[in-house]
């Protein structure tokens, strides 16, 4: 059975950090799964990391729908969060809650995530009221990059520390189960976590969060020079990736492969039988 949200609640009130991971397809939701992984996002950083676009506002629900799809097929315990993407939430409550509901109806998530405060403090009490849980999304919002005009840290003075605050208990009042606080100044995350009940997940925010979500590209060095300060390289798979493929092509070059334990031969019982 997926981890649930009490589950997830009791582990934060043990005082044990929630782990949180970006998958977007099978193969790696199953090994993150496999090792353990409390939360999945399928996040709409897929638009960047999986579709080459410069930012995620491209992203379409039926994209986060076909992703989610794919990693909710093979996941045992991780809890799934879908990311609502630009314009999916945002023109009316109505069409907010029509979208979630695709999320967890055809997609199975168990949440969805939208980015905002208390411009979005209403759908979010839809949402929840209608039985669709929701993770906020305060800070470095990256459906507003062109308001902020880069991927700036937020919350690095009082005045916005104060707002980010405010927005932080307006969703909490809500009813959002979690927030992630992106690219916020460790002492303004300090305050909002100190601050609120519920958990909150860090990205790009310091160690005084609930949990920690990294994009799984950044964390796997799946970039060979995007490498972002934030993040941590736990394996470096673009060097090994782009060794495998050398080798590969060396060994296809110098017909080492195929070799003969690649190859299967015909049955010569069965090619005598027919004669
Ligand atoms: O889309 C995403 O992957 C996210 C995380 C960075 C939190 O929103």
């Amino acid at each position: 059975m997926r981890n649930t949200l009490p589950h997830l609640l009791q582990k934060v009130a043990r005082q044990e950090k929630l782990s949180m991971l970006t998958a977007y397809d099978a193969a790696f939701a199953r090994l993150f799964d496999e090792a353990g992984i409390d939360m999945i996002l399928v996040g709409d950083s897929l638009g960047m990391v999986l579709q080459g676009h410069d930012n995620t506002l491209p992203v379409t629900l039926e994209d986060i729908l076909y992703h989610t799809q794919c990693v909710t097929r093979v996941v045992q315990k991780a809890h799934v969060t879908a990311d609502m993407p630009f314009m999916s939430y945002q023109s009316s409550i109505e069409q907010a809650m029509i979208n979630a509901g695709h999320l967890m109806k055809e997609a199975k998530a168990q949440a969805v995530k939208m980015e905002g405060g208390e411009e979005i403090a209403e759908t979010v009490y839809a949402a929840v009221k209608a039985g669709i849980p929701v993770m906020g999304h305060i800070g470095l919002q990256p459906q507003q990059i062109h308001h902020l005009g880069g991927y700036k840290i937020q919350g690095k003075n009082l005045n916005e520390a104060d707002l980010l605050l405010e927005d932080a208990k307006i969703l909490e009042e809500a009813g959002c189960f979690a927030i992630v606080l992106e690219g916020i100044a460790v002492e303004t995350t300090e305050t909002i976590t100190r601050s609120l009940c519920i958990p909150t997940i860090g990205i790009a925010s310091g160690p005084a969060c609930s949990g920690q979500v990294l994009v799984m590209h950044d964390m796997l060095g799946m970039h060979k020079t995007f490498r972002p300060k934030h993040s941590k390289i736990y394996a470096d798979l673009s060097v090994t990736i782009t060794a495998a493929v050398q080798k590969y092509m060396e060994e296809v070059q110098a017909e080492i492969f195929p070799a003969q334990e690649n190859a299967t031969h015909r049955d010569l019982k069965v090619v005598l039988s027919h004669k």
